[in-house]
This record gives C-alpha cells, sequence and structure tokens, in this order.
C-alpha cells in the first residue's frame, strides 16, 4: 500500500522533471498556455450571458468596487472612477439630444490622446454605438476616406485639429457630415460647440437598455491599419476582440494594484485595447500622455509611480538615446510589454533602467493570431507550443519573395517552411480565430485571405508578416511583405503614398517602398519615380504636394529618378532591389534626392548629407 503511494507520488513528481528534461520550457510553456484558456473560456462565458457583459460593464463594475480611486491622470488632474462615468454620462446625454446618434450609428473621433478621447469613447458604447479611431496624422484626401469608409455622420474634432478639418470642411458638408468641436476657442462657421453642452448636460446613468441587444458580435469599434495595400482600412473590432485584447495585460500579471503608464496612440490597438483596456478590465490607474516624450518619460513613471509601461521598437531606443542620469533606476517600473524590441537595444535598455520583465509580444489588429514572449529569450516574439499550434492552427508556410506568393507543390498546396526559415504566418479562420475583416472594403477583406492552404476548400488569413521558429520552438520575426513598412511606429502602405504622388504634375509614375537606416528602427520612406515626358523635377511643387497630402511618417525623405521603374512578370512594381540598394549617393547613379523638412525641399543627395544622415547629425 505505502509502496504503492511511494511509486504513485514519485512518479506524479517526476513527470514535469521528466518534461522539464525533454524540453526546459515545458512548464513555462504549459503554464502560458493554461492562462491563455482560462482567458478565452472567460471571454466565451461572457459572450453566452445575458444581457451580454462587455468591456463597458467591467468598467461599471470596477466603478461600482472602487468609484474613489484614480482612474485617469492626465496632465496633473485626476478623474476617480466615478468622475469618468459621469462625465461619460454626460457625453452620452449630448451625443443622444444634441447631435442625435441613434442605436448603431458609428461616431467618428478625431482626438487626441486626451481624457475626452474616453469620455466620447464611453458614451458611444453607453447609446449601443460604436467609434471610429480616426488616425489625427493623416489629412486632406486619406481623412475624408477614412471618415467616409466607417459610415459615420458625426465628427467630433479635438481643437488641435482644427486646421486640418478646415481644408476638408466644404466636402464633409457635401456630404452633409457635421462637424462639432469640443474646445473653447474660437470655431468655423458651421461647426458647433459641444463643450458648454457637455458642461450642462445630467450625469444621470445612460439607462442599460440603451444598448440591450448587443452582443460579443457587435462592433464596438473601427481601428485603421494600412493593411497591406492602398489606403487605410477600417478594422473592425466586435465586443469579443476587445475582450481579447483587454485581456493580455490580466494574462502576463497585471492587476489593480498596477499603474500602467498609456503614452501610445489610442488609436492604435496596442494604446487603446491592451494599454488603456487591459488597465481597465483589471481595475487599474492610467497615466495618459498626449505624446511619447523620452525626456519626460522616467519623471512621469517616478512621479506617478508607473509599474507597467508599453513600448514599440523605437520607444526604447529613444528612451536609451537620452544622456545619462543618476537616477535612472530609480522607479517602479516592473513590466513592459510591447514589441519591435532589438536585442541589443533591449539588452542596453536592461543595464541601464534595471530589472524589469519584458513581455515582447507579436500580434496585428485585425489579425487573428498573436504570440507573447513568455521566457527569458532575448530576440524571440513568442513560443512555438504544440498545445496552442493545435488549438489556433497556425502555421509558417514557404514564400517565393521574388514572385511575391506562397511556394505550392505539386497539388497546389502551401508547404510548411523549414526549422529556422522564414516563411510566411497564416491562420485558420474559424470561430476560434475569427477574422472579421475590414468595413465596407470587400477586396481588400478577400486579399487577407488565402485559400487552399493544406487541404482543398480551406480559409487561412494571411499575416503578411514573414516569421521563423528555431530548432528549439522560439518564433522570431523576420520581415514584413513589401507593400507595408513601419516608420515611428506607424505602418505606411507604400501604395498610399505612390498613389499621392501619381498626382504630382511632373511625375509619371511612382514606386515607394522603406529603406533602413542604421541607428533607425522600422524603414522610412523612399520612392522610385519616372518622369512625365519633357517635364523637370519641381523640387518645390513636389515638397509641398507631400508635405500636405502625407503624415510625417509616411512622406518619402528619399526620391530617385528613373529612367523607367522596374515591373515583375505579374506587372507588379519591383522593390526588392531598390530596398536593398538604398539612398547612397556613392553607390547609385541615378539622381538622389533628400526631402530636407527645415527649407522644405527636395535637395539632391550630397554625400555630405548622406554622412550626417548615418552619423545622426542629421535628424529624420
Ligand atoms: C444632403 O442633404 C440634402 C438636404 O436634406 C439632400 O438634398 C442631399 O441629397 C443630401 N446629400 C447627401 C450626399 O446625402
Ligand atoms: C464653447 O463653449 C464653451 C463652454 O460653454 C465656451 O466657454 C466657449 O466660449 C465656446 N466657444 C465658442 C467659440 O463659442
Ligand atoms: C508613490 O509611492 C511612494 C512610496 O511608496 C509614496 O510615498 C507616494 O505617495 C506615491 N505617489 C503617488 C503619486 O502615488
Ligand atoms: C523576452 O522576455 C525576457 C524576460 O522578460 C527578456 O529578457 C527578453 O529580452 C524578451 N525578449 C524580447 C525580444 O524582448
Amino acid at each position: 500500500m505505502y509502496a504503492l503511494l511511494a511509486t504513485l507520488i514519485a512518479s506524479v513528481a517526476i513527470v514535469p522533471l521528466l518534461l522539464h528534461w525533454l524540453s526546459p520550457y515545458f512548464i513555462q510553456d504549459f503554464r502560458y498556455f493554461i492562462i491563455v484558456v482560462r482567458k478565452s473560456f472567460e471571454v466565451k462565458s461572457y459572450a453566452r450571458s445575458v444581457p451580454y457583459y462587455s468591456v463597458l460593464d467591467r468598467f461599471l463594475d470596477m466603478v461600482n468596487k472602487h468609484p474613489d480611486k484614480p482612474y485617469i491622470i492626465f496632465e496633473h488632474k485626476t478623474y476617480t472612477y466615478r468622475d469618468v462615468d459621469k462625465q461619460s454620462n454626460k457625453v452620452a446625454r449630448v451625443l443622444m439630444e444634441h447631435v442625435g446618434v441613434k442605436r448603431d450609428d458609428v461616431v467618428a473621433l478625431f482626438l487626441s490622446n486626451e481624457p475626452a478621447f474616453i469620455w466620447f469613447w464611453l458614451g458611444s458604447v453607453k447609446l449601443g454605438c460604436a467609434a471610429a479611431f480616426l488616425n489625427y496624422n493623416i489629412r486632406a484626401k486619406s481623412l475624408l476616406h477614412c471618415f467616409a469608409c466607417c459610415g459615420a455622420k458625426v465628427l467630433i474634432v479635438g481643437s488641435e485639429f482644427k486646421s486640418t478639418v478646415e481644408e476638408v470642411l466644404s466636402e464633409l458638408r457635401e456630404q452633409n457630415v457635421t462637424v462639432y468641436f469640443i474646445d473653447d476657442g474660437s470655431i468655423m462657421p458651421g461647426c458647433i460647440n459641444l463643450s458648454g453642452k457637455i458642461n450642462q448636460a445630467s450625469d444621470e446613468p445612460i439607462p442599460q437598455s440603451q444598448r440591450k441587444d448587443i452582443t460579443s458580435k457587435s462592433t464596438a469599434v473601427y481601428i485603421y491599419t494600412s493593411g497591406t495595400t492602398g489606403l487605410p482600412k477600417a478594422a473592425i473590432i466586435n465586443h469579443a476582440r476587445l475582450w481579447l485584447g483587454a485581456c493580455v495585460l490580466g494574462s502576463i500579471g497585471v492587476n489593480s494594484k498596477d499603474v500602467v503608464y498609456v503614452n501610445l496612440p489610442m488609436y492604435h490597438s496596442a494604446g487603446f485595447m491592451l494599454g488603456f483596456n487591459g488597465a481597465t478590465a483589471e481595475g487599474a490607474t492610467v497615466i495618459l500622455r498626449r505624446k511619447f516624450s523620452a525626456s519626460q518619460f522616467w519623471d512621469d513613471c517616478r512621479k506617478y509611480n508607473v509599474t507597467v509601461i508599453q513600448y514599440i521598437g523605437e520607444v526604447l531606443r529613444y528612451l536609451c538615446n537620452v544622456p545619462k542620469k543618476d537616477n535612472d533606476r530609480d522607479h517602479m517600473v516592473r513590466l513592459a510589454i510591447g514589441n519591435g524590441a532589438r536585442p541589443e537595444v533591449w539588452k542596453e535598455f536592461l543595464n541601464r533602467f534595471g530589472k524589469i520583465v519584458v513581455r515582447e509580444f507579436y500580434g496585428a489588429t485585425e489579425g487573428n493570431i498573436g504570440f507573447v514572449n513568455y521566457t527569458n529569450k532575448i530576440g524571440a516574439v513568442g513560443r512555438q507550443f504544440f498545445l496552442h499550434k493545435l488549438a489556433a492552427s497556425y502555421a509558417i508556410i514557404k514564400y517565393d519573395s521574388e514572385k511575391e506568393e506562397p511556394i505550392r507543390n505539386s497539388q497546389g498546396l502551401c508547404i510548411p517552411a523549414a526549422r529556422g526559415e522564414p516563411g510566411l504566418l497564416v491562420c485558420k479562420i474559424s470561430s476560434m480565430s475569427p477574422f472579421s475583416g475590414y468595413v465596407k472594403n470587400e477586396k481588400q477583406t478577400e486579399k487577407k485571405k488565402l485559400k487552399n492552404v493544406f487541404r482543398k476548400g480551406d480559409l487561412y488569413f494571411n499575416s503578411g508578416d514573414l516569421l521563423k521558429v528555431d530548432k528549439d520552438n522560439f518564433i522570431y520575426f523576420n520581415d514584413r511583405l513589401g507593400e507595408t513598412f513601419r516608420w515611428k511606429g506607424e505602418n505606411v502602405a507604400t501604395t498610399e503614398v505612390s498613389d499621392i504622388l501619381s498626382m504630382v504634375d511632373c511625375f509619371e509614375e511612382a514606386n515607394a517602398y522603406g529603406v533602413s537606416v542604421p541607428g533607425n528602427e522600422g524603414r522610412i520612406g523612399m520612392a522610385a519615380i519616372k518622369l512625365r515626358e519633357g517635364k523637370e523635377f519641381e523640387s518645390n511643387k513636389v515638397c509641398k504636394h507631400v508635405m500636405s497630402h502625407l503624415p510625417g511618417y509616411a512622406r518619402p525623405r528619399f526620391l530617385r529618378i528613373q529612367n523607367s521603374l522596374e515591373i515583375t512578370g505579374t506587372f507588379k512594381q519591383m522593390k526588392g532591389k531598390l530596398v536593398k540598394e538604398g539612398f547612397n549617393p556613392a553607390t547609385i547613379q541615378d539622381p538622389l534626392y533628400f526631402l530636407d523638412e527645415s527649407t522644405k525641399n527636395y535637395v539632391p543627395i550630397t554625400q555630405e548629407i548622406y554622412n550626417s544622415i548615418l552619423s545622426k547629425e542629421m535628424k529624420l
């Protein structure tokens, strides 16, 4: 009897040891897998509850639980959970009574990272409406496009963006769109000032009946992504998806005692879904900043006892570039979550700012697959764990970069990439990992789908990213496919830039791409241009056009004038070679120009300019 028991205990104890020996990461893999499974069951149980339990309901529970706890701290002002609830009730009432917003309408927000963003988001969802978060860097044609594609009839504008909206006001009026401002300054004729109305509105709760019949599948927000081609697209974020984003912080151990620093833009999913909603779901405190500032970063962290920070690769690099200080390690930050951390920058960051646990993750706003680095492997974005792989049905498949399509075998099916070989990440579209697509953009939605991957008739989401898995099952990000590049934390769709450049008189054709600059994350915009027959390069005109149509991060800072633009066998523009050749005047024969933002002109790239860019004397 005892012998039996002893054997039993021994064997139970030995199982984890054995597994640990088989794979030193088994326990971590398994533990993380269990957390993910638990979280997805949680989200599924919300979906089944009647009435639906949304992220808003969680917020309201938190209001009941600790009404006087600081929720949002912004520019020296503290708003408690109760304050935010009341303020969003007022906004909801104004939206309903003065703006005429009805159930299922879409409210478009053109606001910076400020408390009003939160009042309007909560106000909209309290009315059973969706909010569309416009990227405040966009302008002109892109702005009109983004606004129109989500089907909104109302545009709420923050004071800083008055002039941007002024440029397109007449077009908006033609479409019968009413523009509302929420500021105290002078407003344009025909626009309505909401701040007085909000102050006077009642802060009584909005009855739950306003949002009855909302389900996990109802649209909560539209978040714009560059996708792979064309103008920005509005990705549909339904309530279930919002919950999944909001669970990420909880799954890596963030709790109500944490203070979360949100300085990434909330019009992106990282800032809004992960950061802001993640903190809300745990009942934590949010330190909200209008913009990231490297020089203020640690002062803010010290002042507010920040414990959790978010980053993109650039953030870590900028923080490391600030001159060293004695109090660099004097802070309470324990956890950092984000993506794009380069191993060398990451090491430097840890050496300088002390022991901070980093959770690097991979995911896309509209994607149906994500990974989190939950181990101590520098450089990896996650781990391939057989149970996760089984549950999520993702795969990394062989990809032909020349033809820009997956490699298929004689039966027309895709082939899994070998260990260590970069391949295209695809993930099966199913009820477990759904893909909601882009609103009113069937063509682009279809483009993100890949058919006949491993079986005739199956359907996968095409991430557009190349990843690789090493022999120990660590997953690494390798590259993004040619149609987009990332600069200053924003995705840029090359076709959008090419389209805008093609509008210039003297250009016949343009091919935009991104080139890397040593010492910088991501790729900076560049374009190859073919001039129109008999036309000169009119640098001033081109510059003016680029500056008024494209946000700073999307502007081609380098132009390369070619006699003809190369195309592939399938009539796609060739980018690979151009990307590799970069912008060095010593090795490129074609005329090269540099967008000098100080003189607002394209100037020929001299060796001197080239050197000053490499030595970082010239800021990009
Ligand atoms: C705008 O409203 C006017 C008057 O109600 C109407 O005649 C016109 O068709 C509307 N335009 C659009 C684009 O909806
Ligand atoms: C907008 O409303 C606020 C609050 O009532 C007021 O202080 C401000 O003067 C108004 N702005 C304009 C231009 O009317
Ligand atoms: C930060 O923590 C310190 C020590 O724990 C405390 O004295 C201080 O009041 C805290 N500051 C804030 C803003 O919570
Ligand atoms: C993954 O996390 C570990 C520990 O938190 C960290 O040391 C490592 O740098 C991370 N990897 C990346 C790419 O951030």
